[in-house]
C-alpha cells in the first residue's frame, strides 16, 4: 500500500531528512584515506544520535551497523569493518537512514578519496546525473517507471550498467514502503505518482556488468560480478502537485 503523507507527516519527514543530509555533510568533511569503514560508521552513529534521531539501519533485519559503507566494487550494503581500510583512489558510498519523530529519511553519496581515476570520477558524476534526470518532469500524475526509464537511458548512454537486483522505494514510518522504484523501466508505465508521496530514488550504476552477487558469508555485501567499481546516489524525494522537493539535499 502506498502511503500519501499529510502536511503534518511531511514536516516530520523534513526533520528526519535534514538529519540525514547533515550527517552526510559531516561524514563528507571527514572521510579520508587511512580510515577504516568502521570509523566512518562511528561518525554516522555519533552524528545521528547527537541530533536526537535513531540510526534506523542498525538492527534493521539484523543489519549490524548504522551505515552502509561500500568501497569500489561493493555496490551497496557494505558492512563497516575494523579490517577494511579506505585507500587513496577509492570511491566509497555511504548510505544512511535516520528516524526522527517516527519518520525516516534515507540518502547516499559516493565520496571520492584522494587521487581518483578519471574513469571512476566520471562514473560517480554520471550516477548523480541519473538521479537528476529522473526528476525532470516528475510530478503528481507521472507514471512511476518514467523514473527508471530516465535513469537507465542516461546510464546506458555512457555504456554503464544499471543494477536491477535492488531498487528505490517509498519511505515514511518505515524505511521501506511501497512502491518499489526500479532504476530501469518502460516510459509511460507503472502506477501514477501522487502529491504527498515520499520516495527514495537511488541509482546504482556500474562501470562494467550490471550483474551483482550477494556475499553469502555476511548475508549483505552486494558486489559487481566482474569486480569493476559501482556508484550509488540516493535522496528522499517528495512528490508535489507541480514537481518534486528533494528532502535530503
Ligand atoms: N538505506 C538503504 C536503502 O537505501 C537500506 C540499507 S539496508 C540496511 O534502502 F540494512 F542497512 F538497513
Ligand atoms: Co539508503
Ligand atoms: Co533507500
Amino acid at each position: 500500500m502506498i502511503h500519501i503523507k499529510s502536511a503534518e507527516e511531511i514536516e516530520k519527514m523534513r526533520d528526519a531528512c535534514k538529519v540525514v543530509r547533515d550527517t552526510l555533510l559531516f561524514v563528507g568533511d571527514r572521510i579520508k584515506a587511512g580510515m577504516t569503514t568502521k570509523e566512518v560508521d562511528d561518525l554516522v552513529y555519533r552524528y545521528i544520535t547527537s541530533c536526537g534521531a535513531i540510526p534506523s539501519e542498525l538492527g534493521y533485519e539484523g543489519y549490524p551497523a548504522s551505515s552502509c559503507v561500500s568501497v569500489n566494487d561493493v555496490v551497496v550494503h557494505g558492512i563497516p569493518s575494523d579490517d577494511k581500510i579506505i585507500m587513496d583512489g577509492d570511491i566509497v558510498s555511504v548510505d544512511i537512514t535516520a528516524e526522527k519523530n517516527g519518520y525516516n529519511g534515507d540518502a547516499a553519496r559516493t565520496f571520492l578519496i584522494g587521487n581518483v581515476s578519471e574513469e571512476k570520477r566520471k562514473l560517480v558524476k554520471v550516477t548523480e546525473e541519473c538521479f537528476f534526470k529522473a526528476l525532470e518532469g516528475l510530478q503528481d500524475g507521472t507514471p512511476l517507471y518514467d523514473i527508471g526509464y530516465a535513469v537507465q537511458t542516461h546510464a546506458e548512454s555512457h555504456g554503464y550498467g544499471v543494477v536491477k537486483a535492488l531498487t528505490g522505494h517509498g519511505i515514511g514510518r518505515d524505511m521501506h514502503e511501497d512502491p518499489a522504484v526500479p532504476n530501469f523501466g518502460r516510459k509511460g508505465t507503472g502506477v501514477r505518482l501522487k502529491a504527498g508521496m515520499t520516495i527514495c530514488i537511488e541509482p546504482m550504476i556500474t562501470l562494467g556488468t550490471w550483474k551483482v552477487w550477494q556475499d553469502a558469508k555476511d548475508g549483505w555485501t552486494v558486489r559487481t560480478n566482474d569486480g569493476k567499481p559501482a556508484a550509488h546516489y540516493e535522496n528522499t524525494v517528495l512528490i508535489t502537485k507541480t514537481g518534486t522537493e528533494i528532502l535530503t539535499l
